[in-house]
């Protein structure tokens, strides 16, 4: 990617002056840094830890990190070609998407429709979920094929919470994340009352991967770029997957695969430190913890993910206008503030971006929306708080990629990222360069030349969609690998094929190797 055009020399940035800030807060302010900070050793024994928790998921004992296997097994070469559908049950939308993988390598046509998930949805259930995303497909094809007679397609569906994946067309739901509360699906395989929701309208469907965001992510970004080694979300939940060797894996040995073959693993890394080892916890994260769905679960997740920033900047504001020490929206109507999850991440990125020294712009949110009139040195807390919240989760989410490259003695490497996080909230991707410098300990680029953009031997750069084009590749390769006849790791590949345009060997869907 290139820009034209003049560039400021240097991003704007507001220091910010604590000169006036009374005692009492300065002395708050200094509280809150000594608790969200943290520093290189943290970091380093973060990541050492981390390391051996990877290892552990992959036991046949197992820990908490899942490391789920996920059946796609190897990259893309560029070479797919056919049509595809990709669903993505995301947190707030449903998409659909149709993509066409031309001949020509690495290219792909995309055409999506977005559908809202009603709020209400994410605690009701089980039934009404399945008929509203069966409805959702119904409409797309209606929409877009209308008065066709089509062929089944394949559909590559990203299902982005913890599955237990036995085959790439199964998946049995570990637990819901993100906030999500439906009865009934926990411990169940997702495929079956999916497939029989698109049964019943006749939607000509053919289910051929359950994918995980994570493993889209890697998969799309490896087609555009052959550097790619892990792919990331840091968005309203976090996780990430990589490509790795059987022999690394002592859950899968009695498959006898060959050791030197790979396979993407969904490592759920939210999980990790489930068990409070080494983690800085504060006593918000205890709150947030607490309070949420899942008491104990996505320990990790629920310190860095986009879910629970704007939750950890409320729950240290309600705590400090509590105590009775401290001085801050005195006498202020604070119920608004006190609504439990009022305040997302967004709401936090437009504080860190405010562009005025005397915080105008957050003055007049915290007016508008929370309807506290903030006095200037209140305002210099706030600020600080973000940063250190934001920097937090940036710094935090550094260690897992810190800890995969590690793992895989890769000195360099491309890690593909998405997710809101990632991509919206300020300095998140500068911040987390800083703590890969820090627990890696370069002192130049990978090429010899200073580090920074370009130069840094591990770089996360934003993704290419993982759940549409990756989704996709994934649903190709699976296709790929029946046409074959390698079907490790798929329960229904007769099925996979019935109906669909890849059982013709002369159809274009899905090109064999010799190209
Ligand atoms: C889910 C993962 C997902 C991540 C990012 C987590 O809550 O458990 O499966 O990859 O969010 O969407």
């Amino acid at each position: 990617m290139s820009s034209s055009g003049p560039q400021p020399r240097r991003k704007q940035s507001r220091k910010g002056s604590m000169a006036d800030v009374p005692k009492d807060l300065l002395q708050e302010i200094k509280r809150l840094e000594d608790l969200f900070t943290v520093d290189t050793a943290k970091l380093k024994a973060i990541v050492d830890h981390f390391i051996s928790e990877l290892a552990k998921g992959l036991s046949v004992e197992g820990g908490s990190i899942p490391m789920n296997p996920t059946w796609c097994m190897g990259f893309p070469t560029g070479n797919e070609t056919g049509t595809f559908l990709a669903l993505d049950m995301g947190g707030t939308n449903l998409r659909v998407c149709e993509i066409n993988l031309p001949e020509e390598k690495g290219e792909f046509d995309i055409i999506q429709s977005k559908y809202r998930l009603p709020e209400d949805l994410k605690t009701g259930t089980a039934d009404e979920l399945w008929a509203y995303i069966a409805d959702c497909l119904q409409q797309f094809i209606e929409y877009h094929h209308e008065g066709e007679k089509l062929d089944r397609l394949p559909l590559g569906f990203t299902f982005s919470y913890p599955a237990t994946q036995n085959y790439i067309d199964h998946g049995i739901l570990q637990r819901w994340t993100k906030g999500f509360d439906i009865e009934g699906v926990e411990g169940k395989d997702v495929v079956p009352p999916f497939e029989a929701a698109l049964e019943e309208r006749g939607v000509p469907i053919k289910l051929t991967a359950l994918i995980n965001d994570t493993t889209g992510t890697l998969i799309a970004s490896s087609y555009t770029d052959s550097e790619m080694k892990i792919g990331c979300i840091f968005g309203t939940g976090c996780n990430a997957a990589y490509m790795e060797h059987f022999s690394e894996i002592p859950k899968l040995a009695h498959m006898k695969v060959d050791p030197k073959q790979e396979i993407a693993i969904n490592c759920e890394w939210g999980a990790f430190d489930n068990e409070h080892k080494i983690l800085p916890r504060t006593q918000y994260d205890v709150i947030i913890d607490k309070d949420s769905p899942r008491p104990g679960q996505q320990s990790f997740e629920k310190m860095i993910a986009g879910l629970y920033l704007g939750e950890l900047f409320r729950l240290v504001l309600v705590d400090l206008h509590e105590q009775p020490h401290v001085k801050i929206f005195e006498g202020q109507d604070v119920s608004a503030l006190k609504k439990p999850y009022s305040l997302d991440a967004s709401f936090l990125s437009d504080i860190e971006n405010d562009p005025f020294e005397n915080l105008q712009e957050t003055d007049d949110t915290f007016h508008t929306k929370l309807n506290i009139k903030c006095l200037k040195p209140e305002l210099e807390l706030i600020r600080r708080l973000a940063e250190l919240i934001g920097t937090r989760s940036a710094r935090l989410s550094a260690c897992g990629v810190a800890a995969i490259c590690k793992k895989k003695g890769y000195k360099t490497a491309h890690v593909g990222a998405d997710g809101s996080v990632f991509n919206k909230y300020p300095h998140f991707k500068a911040r987390g360069a800083q703590a890969l410098k820090e627990i890696l300990d370069w002192d130049k680029g990978r090429d010899g030349k200073p580090l920074g953009r370009g130069h840094d031997p591990v770089e996360i750069l934003p993704a290419e969609d993982g759940s549409g084009v990756g989704a996709a590749l994934i649903a190709a390769l699976t296709l790929k690998r029946v046409q074959e006849g390698n079907v490790m790791g798929i329960r229904d590949p007769e099925g996979m094929l019935k109906g669909t345009k890849a059982s013709d060997p002369k159809s274009k869907q899905v090109a064999p190797e010799t190209k």
